[in-house]
């Protein structure tokens, strides 16, 4: 069997970085080189400060300190570290398309696409090239036409291997994975390719845990995993909405389905609706694989699951406003938390967002408290929504990077992430600081209901009657 001593993986996001770290880290004898055309993002990579890496995850910058400049190499030449790999991953975004056919839903494969060619262009010898970005089933295909019409003589292995690591606590996923899977032809050579890069995994993890199956097996159960994670989520939070008006406990009637081994106790918190970069748009490039088959009645089942996560955004934004005696219009609402889970500074298609719009349009004031989110982030998610002016934006929010600031004389506080420090706050000298009577309304069921009202609250958490 060949063996890999240069690997290149092109993105160097929150899936490139991470995953690239933690392979260099447990397989010193491979040199990892990690490129991008985001020349700001490579350095910050490279930043002699590992706080300032581009990508916040627990256990990210120990590892990244022992292996970079050793072999773990953070690079914009991309084409320099196309050259001298003998396996390339492809780990670029897979956004949802904004302009076009299929706008809204389909997968925007153009960085896809533009990778599979610049390895055409350049690749002298033989690659084993990897998918892994989350990817529509058949992606492949499309790779291996472009790699094999190039005639310069090069050999192409396409494999599939999509990450199932989650934000915030990536480098535990990395390390203890529950499976590796591994998609790739059943030829003799795609057999080998798959071998090769099932050692790579098993240099850390038991080889009962790396999967092989064929290509589009792999592709399809990326998407699959993730339709069914917020599938879960979704179905919890419109039972959320049932308890609220039945005077049943969401966390009771999770913990009691939870226990059924049949049903596991995972991903049935009920929340102020599920964000990240993925789950929305894998679904709903699910749901335009299956339309594009005709198959109606499977892409109506799965775009359920979005519709339900729209309307649990909206049902608690519109819960605060009815409250707050159906007018929030210049009123200070306190947010704490912005990023789209704790432990990360990612905000994409974060519920903060949406419901700051929903309250935004009713003119409430809106004061941004995350301990990982930056000003500028939360003005770029507000504005990219375009639903009003900048000027507007900066004129209804304030960001501040103290929490108790952030309460000070306002009307009601909302938890919109469930980061740990927020437990620990002096809730008595927030409400003290606060307009009487003092809302808050925890996205996250993070507190204690039953100090939060002694301490004179109006508490209101999700999935529960007052
Ligand atoms: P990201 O946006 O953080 O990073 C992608 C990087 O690719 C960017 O830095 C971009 O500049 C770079 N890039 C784009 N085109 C390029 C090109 N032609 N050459 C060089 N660099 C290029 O994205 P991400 O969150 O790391 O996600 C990457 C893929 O992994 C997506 O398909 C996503 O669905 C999937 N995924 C993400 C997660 C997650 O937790 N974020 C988990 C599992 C899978
Ligand atoms: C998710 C999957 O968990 C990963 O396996 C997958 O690799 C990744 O998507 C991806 O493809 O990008 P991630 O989005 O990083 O990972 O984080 P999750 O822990 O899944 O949380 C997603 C959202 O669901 C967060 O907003 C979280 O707060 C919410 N959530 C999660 C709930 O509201 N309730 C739960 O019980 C669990």
């Amino acid at each position: 069997m060949r063996s890999i001593k240069n690997i290149c993986c092109i993105g160097a996001g929150y899936v490139g970085g991470p995953t690239m770290s933690v392979i260099a880290n447990k397989c010193p004898e491979i040199n990892v080189t990690v490129v991008d055309i985001n020349a700001n993002r490579i350095a910050a990579w490279n930043d002699e400060d590992l706080d300032k890496l581009p990508v916040y995850e627990p256990g990210l910058k120990e590892i990244v300190a022992e292996s970079r400049n050793k072999n773990l190499f953070f690079s914009t030449e991309v084409d320099k570290a196309i050259d001298e790999a003998d396996m390339i991953f492809i780990s670029v975004n897979t956004p949802t398309k904004t302009y076009g056919k299929g706008k809204g839903e389909a997968a925007d494969l153009k960085y896809i696409e533009l990778c599979a060619r610049n390895i055409a262009r350049v690749a002298k010898s033989d690659k084993i090239v990897v998918e892994k970005s989350t990817l529509p089933v058949r992606t492949a295909q499309a790779i291996k036409d472009i790699l094999h019409n190039t005639g310069n003589g090069v050999k192409y292995e396409v494999l599939s291997n999509p990450e199932f690591l989650a934000e915030g606590t990536a480098i535990d996923d990395l390390l203890n994975a529950d499976r590796v899977l591994i998609g790739g032809d059943d030829t003799p050579s795609g057999k080998e390719a798959k071998n090769i890069l099932s050692g790579i995994y098993e240099h850390w993890l038991p080889k009962e845990r790396v999967l092989q199956t064929n290509l589009w097996s792999s592709e399809l159960s990326k998407l699959v995993a993730n339709a069914f994670l917020a599938q879960r989520i979704s179905s919890i939070n419109s039972i959320s909405a049932l308890c609220e008006v039945t005077d049943a406990n969401v966390a009771e009637v999770s913990k009691a389905i939870g226990k059924d081994s049949r049903i596991g106790p995972k991903f049935l918190n009920a929340s102020v609706g599920f964000g990240g970069s993925c789950f929305q748009k894998d679904i709903l490039n699910l749901v335009y694989i299956c339309k594009t088959y005709g198959l109606t009645e499977v892409a109506e089942y799965w775009d359920q699951v979005i519709k339900i996560n729209d309307y649990q955004k909206r049902r608690f934004a519109e819960n605060i406003i009815t409250t707050l005696y159906n007018t929030v219009s210049g009123k200070k609402i306190a947010f704490y938390g912005w990023a789209f889970k704790k432990d990360t500074n990612d905000t994409r298609e974060s519920a903060a967002i949406y419901v700051a719009d929903t309250l935004l349009e009713e003119q409430a004031e809106i004061v941004v408290y995350d301990p990982k989110v930056s000003e500028e982030q939360v003005y770029a998610d507000l504005d990219y929504l375009n639903t009003r002016s900048e000027e507007e934006n900066r004129k209804l929010v304030t960001v501040v990077n103290d929490p108790l600031k952030a309460a000070e004389d306002a009307h009601a506080v909302a938890i919109l992430t469930e980061w740990d420090e927020f437990k620990a706050l002096d809730w008595e000298q927030i409400y003290n600081s606060m307009f009487k009577p003092a809302f808050v309304f925890d996205g996250r069921r993070i507190l204690d209901k039953q100090i939060m009202n002694q301490t004179g609250f109006d508490y209101y958490r999700i999935g529960e009657g007052k």
